[in-house]
């Protein structure tokens, strides 16, 4: 049996580039004693893996060139050494960017998936990561109340697009900025949208001032860099701003400007906190129950931009950051 596996070839220095990642045809050798061998059947793309192959993050296990791609994904044991792990079974985890994983449960964070008829694809996007990060991103540090003005950055992407579709249900008045008019048609037409700015034709800034008169409630960033600046300054008293990611930085060569209207949150004794979604796995459980009878309910809408093949996985990423892609990226091998 063979194995296609994306690779850290070299370290990108900047966006990435032809020939950082590479493609491996590798041969799957004996299942060692403890292990699980998974067919994977949809991965994940996600604008951290910019930050994996650096090991700017500490969260995830540091990479050497020649290392599997770290990639959350779903698949199908098909062979077992685990007395935890039978045949048939499907489970969710960081299984590589590869067709076939070889893991040992012991040392690799593993939940079983939602039976049928759930369709595997969501188990990554609305009712995986995706939907899980805009779920605690909301409910433990924007809290909406009815009424308030909700901003997002990279609105009509993966985590916006469930974050501005919570703070609907919440009852705020949602605003998004994102790249094109498609996807603000997208979003005003079909998620309920109040308002979206598309933030290569308009000028934000003027456009806030008109669509937030008396300032934002929460901004839910997604961008970093001058988007935020930008919304920190129009902050109501109390604001809250939940730092989720921040892709405007992440091909950074330099250490990018701290935002320089930071002094806001005092100003108007506002909360900025950060997050990673994997600090709530405890929780992960009745969050995704919660997301599903939303989402079953038709109150909540999933959009996926599928890719085929492992080899797909470098043109999938790219789409993240030339801001091609609408909803959740996916491979599926
Ligand atoms: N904290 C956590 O645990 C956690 C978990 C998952 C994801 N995240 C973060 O959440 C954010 C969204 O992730 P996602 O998977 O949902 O990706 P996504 O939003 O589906 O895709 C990224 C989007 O970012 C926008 N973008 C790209 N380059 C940009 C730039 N230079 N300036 C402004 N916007 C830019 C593009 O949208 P437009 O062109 O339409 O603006 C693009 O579609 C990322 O920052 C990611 O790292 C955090």
């Amino acid at each position: 049996m063979k194995n296609k596996v994306i690779v850290l070839h070299r370290t990108p220095v900047g966006a990435l580039s032809d020939g950082d990642l590479a493609l491996k045809v590798r041969d799957v050798g004996e299942l060692l004693p403890g292990f699980i061998r998974v067919a994977v059947e949809y991965i994940s793309v996600e604008p951290a893996m910019r930050g994996w192959v650096t090991n700017r993050t500490d969260y995830m296990p540091r990479l050497a060139p020649g290392d599997t791609l770290h990639a959350f994904g779903i698949g199908v044991v098909i062979q077992s050494e685990h007395a935890g792990f039978t045949v048939g079974q499907k489970v969710i985890g960081n299984l590589g960017a590869q067709e076939i994983a070889d893991i040992n449960p012991e040392m690799t964070e593993l939940r079983t998936a939602l039976p049928e008829p759930v369709p595997s694809s969501i188990q990554l996007g609305m009712a995986g990561i995706t939907g899980l990060t805009a779920f605690f991103g909301m409910t433990k540090i924007a809290r909406p109340s009815v009424g308030e003005t909700f901003v997002v950055s990279a609105a009509a992407g993966a985590v916006g697009s469930v974050a501005g579709q919570l703070a609907r249900l919440a009852g705020c008045k949602v605003i998004g900025i994102a790249g094109s008019d498609a996807k603000s048609l997208w979003l005003t037409r079909e998620l309920g949208f109040d308002a979206v700015i598309n933030r290569h034709s308009e000028n934000v800034k003027a456009r806030l001032d008109e669509l937030c008169p008396e300032g934002i409630d929460i901004y839910f960033d997604n961008v970093g860099g001058d988007i935020l600046d930008t919304c920190l300054s129009r902050l109501r008293k109390g604001a809250r701003v939940v730092l989720c990611g921040g892709i405007a930085t992440y091909n950074a060569t330099e250490k990018p400007a701290g935002p320089a209207n930071y002094f806001a949150l005092v100003h108007r004794s506002a909360l900025m906190q950060g997050f990673i979604v994997l600090d709530y796995l405890d929780e992960f459980e009745p969050a995704i129950e919660w997301i599903m009878t939303q989402y079953n309910a038709g109150l909540l809408i999933n959009r996926e931009e599928m890719f085929t093949g492992v080899e797909s996985l470098p043109n999938a990423l790219n789409a993240l950051f030339d801001g091609s892609n609408t909803g959740k990226v996916l491979v599926k091998t």
